[in-house]
């Protein structure tokens, strides 16, 4: 049996602020439970509902050396459909109302979480043959192992994996001023550490992990050239032999259609008339027009550059006023994108509607009763939005980048395939024209546009197939 742990930022259901969390929160409980023990180490932020806080279990708690002193550890633990669940406390880096604050406090607080996950584990007995790191928040943990840890025979066999979800966020800042890396030597810090005249902990990590993987192929290729390589570029040039794009899932129990409890009616490919119920039910919710003719469109989303909104501000106006479409829109982020929804909500009340904020439910309601869903992303790692609204026969209209472009299959009208619309470029034109086409299909060809449906509603995207790759890397990489 090997053991693997997930070391990340967040992870469902304990705390989500985006697709990382639905990955980590996923993903173990996929891979082979016969060969691999999985567990998964969280900081335990205090934003963290109080009910869900209380749940957990105390093991062990002890102070260890750091650079401002001998710092306090806590470790909690709960058990989630078979997966144990760590927390790691420590109530001055956790405090806060959600668990990314200020950038520069943000870099101390991850680099005490991976300097607490290798100090606890040999605490509670768990010695991992593969740390699965997450993002910039965890990448520091491959070079606190190797610095520090080099000649411990706790962790002698113990290797490192980094996953990349998103390579514009590096945890940059000052290299002097974070204080819980003061210590490493100058020639990590001001070499393996740096780019561009800061620390970049994520450059770090792909330098020190054993393997480097991203969310999927194509973005595997995008984080190589200028264009998509977010100044980090050349690094993955020079590792592109340890880097291996792996697609996500999503999770298939927890996104289902016939069993989700936030739809009004439940359906599924074979029974496909309970959608329009929930359609119906998403627009009297929102106060949107009861108006089955009109293509509902959803958007469940951070509001922010990456996701594409200063096409869909550009468009929004002359899509409205040609053709009969609804716009639901989940999200929070930026102010001028929430600021330029909700003046098209107050503009177009009846036709759009707008929820500024983060809810479970209300996204649900939206996969589950929009007709078309969008997502423009200027560039997406993977996007799992997509993969969910599939799942509930609400056909995607994206932008081919990413996994957008490995996931969503461009509609062919003459050979009936296809899960979805897709334009190239980044051009709100290019954007508004696939719109409607879109609109066409749903409107003058209703038997196809139910085809599409069904279609993407049957597409695998469960976490089955991407679980084998995942096993193979950490079977190759164990040798
Ligand atoms: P990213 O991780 O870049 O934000 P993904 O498409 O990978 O994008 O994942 C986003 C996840 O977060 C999905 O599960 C989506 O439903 C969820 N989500 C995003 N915004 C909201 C919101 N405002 N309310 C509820 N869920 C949201
Ligand atoms: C990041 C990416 C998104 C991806 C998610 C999970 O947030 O922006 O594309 O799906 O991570 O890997």
């Amino acid at each position: 049996m090997k053991k693997i742990l997930f070391a990340a930022s967040e992870g469902n259901p304990f705390i989500k602020t985006g697709g990382l969390a639905d990955v980590v929160g996923a993903l173990p409980k996929y891979l082979n439970r016969k060969k691999f023990d999985v567990r998964v180490i969280l900081p335990k932020y205090l934003c963290i509902p109080e009910e869900d806080r209380k749940k957990l279990s105390h093991v062990t708690e002890f102070y260890a050396d750091m650079p401002r002193g001998r710092e306090y550890i806590g470790i909690d633990k709960f058990k989630v459909e078979g997966i144990t669940y760590y927390f790691i406390d420590n109530e001055h880096y956790f405090a806060g109302d959600s668990p990314y604050n200020e950038i520069y406090e943000d870099v101390n607080k991850f680099a005490f979480y991976s300097r607490a996950v290798l100090a606890c584990l040999p605490k509670i007995k768990f010695c991992p043959d593969i740390i699965h790191c997450h993002d910039w928040q965890a990448a520091l943990i491959p070079v606190f192992l190797k610095e520090f840890y080099a000649k411990d025979s706790f962790y002698k066999n113990t290797g490192t994996v980094l996953t990349i979800h998103n390579q514009k966020f590096q945890g940059r800042w000052r290299i002097d001023d974070i204080e819980n890396c003061r210590d490493l030597p100058a020639d990590c810090r001001y070499k393996a550490m740096e780019a561009y005249h800061e620390t970049n902990f994520l450059k770090a990590g792909i330098l020190y992990a054993d393997r480097v993987t991203t969310v999927s192929e194509t973005y595997a290729e995008e984080i190589k050239t200028t264009a998509g390589g977010e100044g980090l570029d050349g690094v993955m040039c020079e590792m592109s032999g340890r880097l291996l794009g792996i697609v996500n899932g999503i999770d298939n129990e927890e996104y289902n259609p016939m069993t989700d409890p936030a739809l009004s009616a439940p359906f599924g490919v074979k029974n496909i008339s309970g959608k329009k119920k929930n359609k119906k039910a998403l627009q009297k919710e929102l106060g949107l027009r009861q108006d089955d003719s009109a293509m509902l469109i959803g958007i469940v989303s951070r509001l922010t550059e990456q996701k594409g909104f200063d096409l869909v501000n550009r468009i929004m106006e002359e899509m409205l006023n040609s053709m009969n479409v609804q716009v639901a829109v989940l999200g929070t982020g930026e102010d001028r994108f929430q600021e330029s929804f909700q003046y098209f909500d107050w503009k177009y009340g009846g036709r759009v509607s707008v929820t500024i904020g983060y809810q479970e439910e209300l996204a649900h309601k939206i996969y589950g009763g929009a007709d078309a869903f969008l997502m423009p992303s200027q560039f997406e790692p993977c996007g799992l939005s997509q993969l969910i609204s599939m799942r509930y026969g609400t056909v995607p209209i994206v932008r081919e980048t990413g996994g957008l472009k490995d996931t969503v299959e461009p509609y062919n009208e003459i050979w009936q395939t296809g899960t979805g619309f897709s334009f190239a470029n980044y051009n709100a034109n290019e954007m508004l024209m696939i719109i409607r086409y879109a609109y066409d299909v749903f409107r003058n060809h209703p038997k196809e546009w139910l085809k599409m449906m069904k279609r993407c509603m049957k597409a695998d995207h469960s976490w089955q197939q991407s679980a084998g790759k995942y096993e193979q890397m950490y079977l190759d990489l164990l040798g």
